[in-house]
């Protein structure tokens, strides 16, 4: 065995950064098919209602058109496709009848020979519709309200909530509100898909090849082994490419009919139209604690949308479960099905409006208490999982605090509203913090020993912009104890076998697991010096589902300081201080850049962003990046993340996931320090000036 240095743990910048800065690296849209069409969508004008005709005369009359797919002539899908956790979902079924159920839903996709011929076409189609009436209006009173079909996991119900509230000497009890957002990564979503050997081959922007891959195959009633999903480089995903797109959808479908390789590309406009969304929430905390400031009681009860066509969890309720040690935790999941685009995965599911909630009561029972928000937190450590009972594998949520308060500063701040002053501005520090589940999903990876001594790593992984290939690349050095030179790495392919997407912040804890599996058993082959090539397939499904029952999760303390003019009602953030246990650092370089990501996420989240809808036409009236605003340079203060020592046990190489977690309590750390700031709570997002003043 040759000894060489470490990779993991390496800031080396990404193995492909060179091709994007060249030009060279390909994205969906940029990698050419031989012979391809182009097709554009045509969108419902109405948000609920049935086509009652389509008229494709001047369509087809257009220059460069190919023809029309419409519900009449659309190949027909296999109704029971879904996901494996939400079941059935009527999203996917495109063009497979006459009804819409929200606005902009795809009703035709018109194909061209370019893609200007294949806009211009779409837009002399004419759909007909009659109305019905639509119902988009959210909140926790509506009354189609009811549990949530779904859960990660069950509702909490320790203790008795209303007895240790009225015991408590000190509660809060407040509504907490959050918007429906949109992903908005860089790259519009694109799919390529063209038909060789009767089979369907894509290229095409999603999170996760081979889950991909399955859920096209089931849709299209094909075996897995006839459908071929690629990508070279993605822009970004944030969970709006998880599953499959309508690009995709629609794009296979123009190749069935036409029998010719056709290219869908999403506008801007589509993306927030057609894909998915956050929903929006509407969270009941209740909180009580001793004089002291021991917790008795926590309630967190969530609302949140969902759409009419498919079942989807925002589960805002699980760190409530994790956080804080209480005699009583009671957490409820409530959705209102309405006439919405279906919301799903976005930026930190869940937890970041989650912590939103959970985390501005906190800083308002500290508050009413009169004791230091921190020594809030230090007070309700728990020693195991407060509702589960079971151990934690690493626990560094205080760290991060403490960690936190002494590089942001905390020491003497005054715990009083409206103190600090600098000219007209009021000036106001906050902080919040979260858990964040960790664990790692099955997944198999292909290491093969070649005869001039390097290896190839195949794995379905994606990168969706991260630097999942540079992450892999120094782990698969590492476990085959080679230099990086050595390896040549494959991802990106729903052929290289079943593994888990990038999402839940679980790609490098999933993919390195099977990586790590593979080599060991390579390693083991390769003793017994046999002819080259040899390879070895891992399979990690068995050794994750046997993993004992134990608390798992990364942690965060965020703090803030904002500038609010009080006669605007703007605020600035000035500083954010981020310090984060995300387990060992794969790449400090890249894990720093991710968690910097999250954070002005979710300073984005806690001031600006929001998908707007008119209620009376149920459209979404902000569907571009001069109406949908998010966090720009301008907006974005220094920002010092970090992370503090931590080691996963359960994991073989100690991995949690940095990807998601800066995001999350970001907009309860600012929330807190506007209200420091100001004196007024901020208990719905974004905090936009009408709200401050
Ligand atoms: Mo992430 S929202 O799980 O892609």
């Amino acid at each position: 065995m040759t000894t060489t240095p470490e990779a993991i743990g390496s800031s080396w910048t990404r193995v492909e950064g060179e091709d994007k800065l060249r030009g060279r690296a390909r994205y969906t849209a940029d990698i050419p098919v031989e012979g391809m069409a182009h097709g554009a969508l045509v969108t419902a004008t109405i948000t609920r209602g049935r086509i009652t005709g389509i008229d494709t005369a001047e369509t087809l009359a257009s220059p460069g058109v190919i023809g029309v797919v419409d519900h009449r002539t659309a190949p027909r899908l296999n109704p029971e496709a879904g996901s494996p956790f939400f079941g059935p979902d009527g999203q996917f079924l495109l063009l497979q009848n006459d009804e819409i159920e929200h606005g902009g839903w795809p009703v035709a996709l018109v194909v061209a020979e370019t893609p200007e011929q294949a806009r211009a076409g779409a837009e002399r189609l004419r759909v007909s519709y009659v109305e019905q009436p639509h119902d988009i209006a959210f909140s926790a009173g509506h009354p189609s309200l009811r549990p949530a079909l779904t859960s990660f996991g069950p509702d909490a119900n320790k203790g008795d909530l209303d007895a240790e509230l009225a015991r408590s000497a000190v509660t809060v009890e407040e509504r907490y509100f959050t918007p429906p957002e949109s992903a908005c990564a860089m790259e519009p979503h694109a799919a390529t898909v063209w038909l060789e050997d009767g089979k369907i081959r894509a290229f095409d922007t999603n999170q996760a090849p081979f889950g991909t891959a399955q859920m096209l195959s089931v849709l299209f009633g094909r075996p897995l082994t006839d459908v071929r999903v690629e990508a070279e480089q993605l822009g970004g995903g944030f969970g709006g490419k998880t599953g499959v797109g309508p690009q995709l959808i629609l794009a296979t479908m123009a190749a069935l009919v036409f029998q010719r390789p056709v290219r869908v590309a999403l506008t801007r406009e589509e993306v927030f139209l057609t894909t998915s969304a956050r929903a929006a929430t509407e969270q009941h905390v209740r909180l009580g604690a001793d004089a002291d400031g021991r917790l008795r009681a926590i309630g967190h009860e969530a609302a949140f949308e969902l759409s009419v066509k498919a079942e989807y969890i925002e589960n805002c309720v699980e760190i409530a479960k994790v956080l804080y040690a209480a005699d009583a935790i009671r957490t409820r999941i409530n959705v209102v099905p309405l006439h919405i685009l279906p919301p799903n995965s976005l930026r930190a599911p869940g937890t970041a409006p989650g912590s939103f909630a959970l985390e501005s009561a906190m800083d308002e029972l500290a508050e009413r208490l009169r004791i230091d928000p921190l020594d809030l937190r230090r007070r309700n450590e728990p020693e195991v999982g407060p509702v589960s009972g079971h151990p934690f594998t690493s626990r560094n949520f205080l760290r991060c605090v403490e960690e936190g308060a002494r590089t942001f500063g905390w020491a003497g701040r005054d715990h009083r509203s409206r103190r600090r002053r600098e000219g007209h501005l009021l000036i106001g520090t906050g902080m919040a913090g979260t858990s964040f589940l960790t664990t790692a999903f099955p997944s198999s990876a292909t290491i093969t020993a070649e005869p001039d001594g390097t290896f190839t790593v195949a794995i379905a992984a994606m990168d969706i912009g991260t630097g999942a290939r540079t992450a892999l690349t120094a782990i698969s050095a590492d476990v085959l104890h080679v230099d990086r030179a050595k390896i040549r790495l494959r991802i990106g392919d729903s052929a290289l076998g079943p593994a888990w997407g990038a999402g839940g912040s679980l790609g490098t804890t999933s993919w390195s697991w099977a990586i790590s599996s593979a080599a060991k058993e390579l390693l083991a082959q390769l003793e017994s010096k046999p002819p080259l090539p040899v390879s070895v397939t891992s399979d990690t499904t068995t050794e994750i589902f046997s993993l004992p029952p134990r608390e798992r999760h990364a942690y965060s303390a965020i703090f803030a300081e904002v500038a609010v003019d009080p006669a605007t009602g703007e605020v600035r953030a000035r500083r954010l201080v981020g310090r984060f246990a995300v387990g060992r650092v794969v790449n400090p370089l890249m894990v720093r850049s991710q968690l910097v990501g999250g954070m002005i996420m979710g300073l984005s989240m806690a001031l600006h962003e929001q998908v707007v809808r008119d209620e009376v036409t149920g459209r979404q009236v902000n569907a571009d990046f001069a109406g949908y605003h998010f966090a720009a340079n301008a907006d974005v203060p220094y920002i010092d993340a970090d992370v503090v020592d931590d080691h996963e046990p359960d994991n073989p190489l100690g991995l949690k996931g940095p990807g998601e977690i800066g995001t999350v309590a970001v907009a309860a750390a600012v929330a807190n320090a506007v209200w420091h700031a100001t004196g007024k709570r901020q208990r719905r997002l974004p905090i936009t000036l009408d709200r401050v003043i």
